[in-house]
């Protein structure tokens, strides 16, 4: 489809990359639900060969129905480009395989999404004796404090999604660059529609597509974003030889997730921001920790680096009766009780539930989390519904 370079996001993500005209008109293109591509001839299959990147030889490797939207996807973050992978998980280990050799010395922040710590800190280093030095991350001096002469990635996380710490992405790319420090970052909580880590000096970026940009909770998908130089390599190497490719129904669905992430973005921080300020009001609720309000208190600094906020926040209750805690969380109707985040439905849980396991309540407060911490991810249900169910819960206790 020809597209007008004035187009805006909104119209951009819905028509570029898509030829409807090879698909009878099909407003959305088939699935290529195949995995090998066929060739007329020795030169024609030969070319394909010299080329492979870009040629759809085999579906391990190149597929049209996930090249559409990883084109969609390079165009949204104004990056050369995009490859989507099977999780988060697998966008996160290319990465950081693309970047790392046996021996290497990484600075990482301390809140990282958990099993990106581990395969820093325990998996990495067992195989590869890479050690990982974790700073706060909050002040520059950390990381130049920590640098060594093996010093190859710095990794962050910003916001951070347990804790929503924000880094100075400008500043941390600076020192890297003058040191020869590659850096990634996880933008997977304010989403490609309201931060661009690339034009602030990233070399990587990843995301966990399973969160915003799958956003109907029935995709489980990584992508990883970055110049050509990095993302042909990575192309050859971290995803087509230990293959950890997206399947194309999954790719086919994240191209209907992209077509309304703008607007589900903007639903998204609408909602949150009504729940935050509601929560930061309540008598019963001690703090709200919630990057968009401003008594954040690293609010200036979110400001200058995203255009928006997303919808993952936490609150803690005043009381630290754990019955009163559990009755509070089983009262919620409309918030469901899991894990993930970043989906159509409004989700609750108690990081207590986790450390309670491993932590006593003293080493966990130690961690800076208490009992009475909730997380909740704000859903695109009604904010007035989802305010009285919170309402509704906090009613139940004293
Ligand atoms: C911040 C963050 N990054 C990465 C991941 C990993 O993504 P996936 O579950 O798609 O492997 C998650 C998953 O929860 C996450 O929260």
């Amino acid at each position: 489809m020809k597209i007008n370079k004035d187009w805006k996001v909104e119209t951009m993500i819905s028509h570029f990359a898509e030829e409807r005209e090879n698909y009878e008109g099909a407003v959305v293109p088939p699935i290529f639900q195949n995995t090998l591509f066929t060739f007329k001839d020795w030169d024609a299959i030969d070319a394909a060969f010299d080329d492979r990147v870009n040629t759809s030889i085999y579906s391990r490797g190149r597929n049209p129905s996930v090249n559409m939207v990883e084109q969609k996807l390079a165009k949204l973050a104004g990056s050369e480009k995009v490859r989507l992978f099977a999780s988060g998980m697998s966008a996160i280990t290319a990465a950081v395989m693309h970047f790392l050799n046996t021996g290497d010395h990484v600075i990482a922040i301390k809140n990282i999404y958990g099993p990106a710590n581990n395969l820093l800190s325990v998996y990495l280093k067992k195989k590869m004796g890479i050690e990982t030095t974790f700073v706060s991350g909050n002040d520059i001096r950390e990381y130049e404090e920590a640098i060594r002469t093996n010093t190859k990635l710095i990794y962050l996380e910003s916001p951070s999604s347990a804790i929503f710490s924000i880094q100075d992405i400008e500043g941390i790319c600076k020192l890297a660059q003058s040191k020869g420090i590659k850096t990634i970052i996880d933008n997977t909580w304010a989403s490609p529609i309201f931060q661009n880590p690339l034009k602030m000096g990233i070399d990587l970026e990843i995301h966990s597509c399973s969160k915003y940009i799958g956003g109907h909770s029935d995709v489980v998908a990584g992508l990883v974003i970055g110049n050509k130089k990095d993302m042909d390599s990575i192309s050859v190497n971290e995803f087509e030889l230990l293959g950890g490719k997206i399947a194309s129904i999954e790719a086919w669905l994240l191209m209907r997730s992209l077509r309304t992430l703008p607007i589900r973005m903007k639903a998204h921080q609408e909602n949150a921001m009504k729940i935050a300020k509601y929560l930061e009001s309540h008598p019963k609720i001690e703090t709200v920790n919630y990057p968009g309000l401003k008594k954040f208190p690293q609010y200036k600094l979110a400001k200058k680096q995203m255009t928006g906020f997303s919808a993952l926040m936490s609150f803690k209750l005043k009381t630290l009766d754990l019955s009163q805690i559990k009755t509070f969380f089983n009262s919620l109707k409309i918030f469901k009780i899991g894990v993930s985040w970043g989906g159509h439905e409004s989700l609750v849980y108690a990081p207590a539930i986790s450390y309670l396991k491993e932590l006593s309540p003293q080493q966990f407060e130690g961690l800076g989390i208490s009992l009475g911490d909730m997380r909740i991810s704000v859903g695109l249900e009604n904010a007035e519904d989802l305010i009285n169910d919170l309402e509704h819960a906090l009613n139940t206790i004293s």
